[in-house]
Order: C-alpha cells, then sequence, then structure tokens
C-alpha cells in the first residue's frame, strides 16, 4: 500500500506512554510536518509551542485537567512532549488552519514510530493569566487562541483497532 494510505490507516491516538524522552530530531520532523499544512490564503496563521520542559507540561496537565474537572489526573497520559498548536485570531480560517496542523503531526508522528494524540482545551488553557504571560514571552501577544495540544512519546500499550466506519459517512453524487 502507498505509504502515506498507510500512515493515515494505521495512526490511532495512545492513551499510554513511556517516560522516555524523544530525541529532538524527531520532534523536529513532527513540527516541520505540522508548518507544512496547507493554510488559508497561505496565511500560515497558526503557531506551535514545542514544550519538552517538564515542569510546564506538568503544569500544563494539571490545568488541563481543572478545566476537563478531572483534578489530578495526567491528561497527557505520561507523555513527555506537548506540542500546543495556537493560531492567529485576525485570520478568518484560523480553527481549520490550527487543526490541520495538528493532523498533521499525528500523522507524521505515526510516521516517525512515535505515539500521539489530540488533548484539547488549549483555547481554555491560554485565557488563563498565567499561560497569557507564557506567550507574552515568547513574543505571542494579544490575538492568539489554543487549538489543540498534540502530544508525542514512545507508546507504552498497542494501539486500539480502529472503530469501524458508520455507514453514513459518504453520499456520492455522480
Ligand atoms: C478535536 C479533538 C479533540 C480531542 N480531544 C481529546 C482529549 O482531550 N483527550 C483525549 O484523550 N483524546 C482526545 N482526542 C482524541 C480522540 O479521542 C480520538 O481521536 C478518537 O477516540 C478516535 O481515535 P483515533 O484517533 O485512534 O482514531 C481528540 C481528538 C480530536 C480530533
Amino acid at each position: 500500500m502507498n505509504e502515506v494510505m498507510k500512515a493515515i490507516l494505521e495512526r490511532r491516538s495512545c492513551k499510554k506512554y513511556k517516560p522516555d524522552l524523544v530525541p529532538q530530531e524527531l520532534i523536529d520532523q513532527v513540527i516541520e510536518a505540522g508548518t507544512y499544512a496547507a493554510s488559508g490564503m497561505g496565511k500560515q496563521s497558526p503557531v506551535i509551542v514545542a514544550v519538552t520542559n517538564r515542569e510546564l507540561r506538568d503544569k500544563l496537565s494539571r490545568v488541563n485537567a481543572e478545566i476537563r474537572g478531572n483534578p489530578g489526573a495526567d491528561m497527557f497520559y505520561g507523555a513527555p512532549v506537548v506540542l500546543i498548536v495556537l493560531a492567529d485570531t485576525s485570520v478568518p480560517t484560523y480553527v481549520y488552519d490550527g487543526s490541520l496542523v495538528i493532523g498533521n503531526m499525528l500523522l507524521a508522528a505515526h510516521a516517525l514510530g512515535l505515539g500521539s494524540c489530540w488533548i484539547h482545551r488549549a483555547k481554555e488553557t491560554f485565557e488563563r493569566d498565567e499561560f497569557r504571560e507564557l506567550l507574552k514571552k515568547l513574543g505571542l501577544e494579544g490575538r492568539y487562541e489554543g487549538i489543540g495540544n498534540c502530544v508525542l512519546g514512545y507508546p507504552a500499550e498497542e494501539p486500539k483497532a480502529a472503530a469501524s466506519r458508520k455507514a453514513s459517512y459518504v453520499r456520492y453524487v455522480k
């Protein structure tokens, strides 16, 4: 089967990770795949904040759990890397642009032998003052909204089989 098709069909969300660190070179390849996503009018509205700092990673997970109403849980399933995608709200397609960046990164992670998962609530996380402050430090003040977190790491379990696709997914008009 074509390699791209294979990755698309085989990728699954990983919900248990080994604590092992991911080499920077692999993280960078996943990020590069994200940056090559299509974007509305080619405006490249998203930005990626790559977090490998343990303290910040743990804080992001803690706040995510709080927002979800699940305090104490590790919302990142032990994954050591969090690639946060935010996007510039002044571009009308920013949510779609950011989502596609995450889609590319999930696929690239799989192709490189890594586990990955979209973890939600980046929007609510980056509405908090403490994280606004972080964005400010990174020169991302003002108009950036959190789209999602792509967590990465080495899988600690076999992925479950994909759910069967709903029968009503497609309508053909010929
Ligand atoms: C927009 C979006 C938000 C998601 N948020 C979460 C999340 O917060 N936590 C989580 O464990 N998985 C999350 N997921 C992953 C889904 O649970 C997963 O994609 C779904 O169960 C289908 O499994 P698959 O990715 O293996 O095909 C999210 C996926 C998407 C696309």
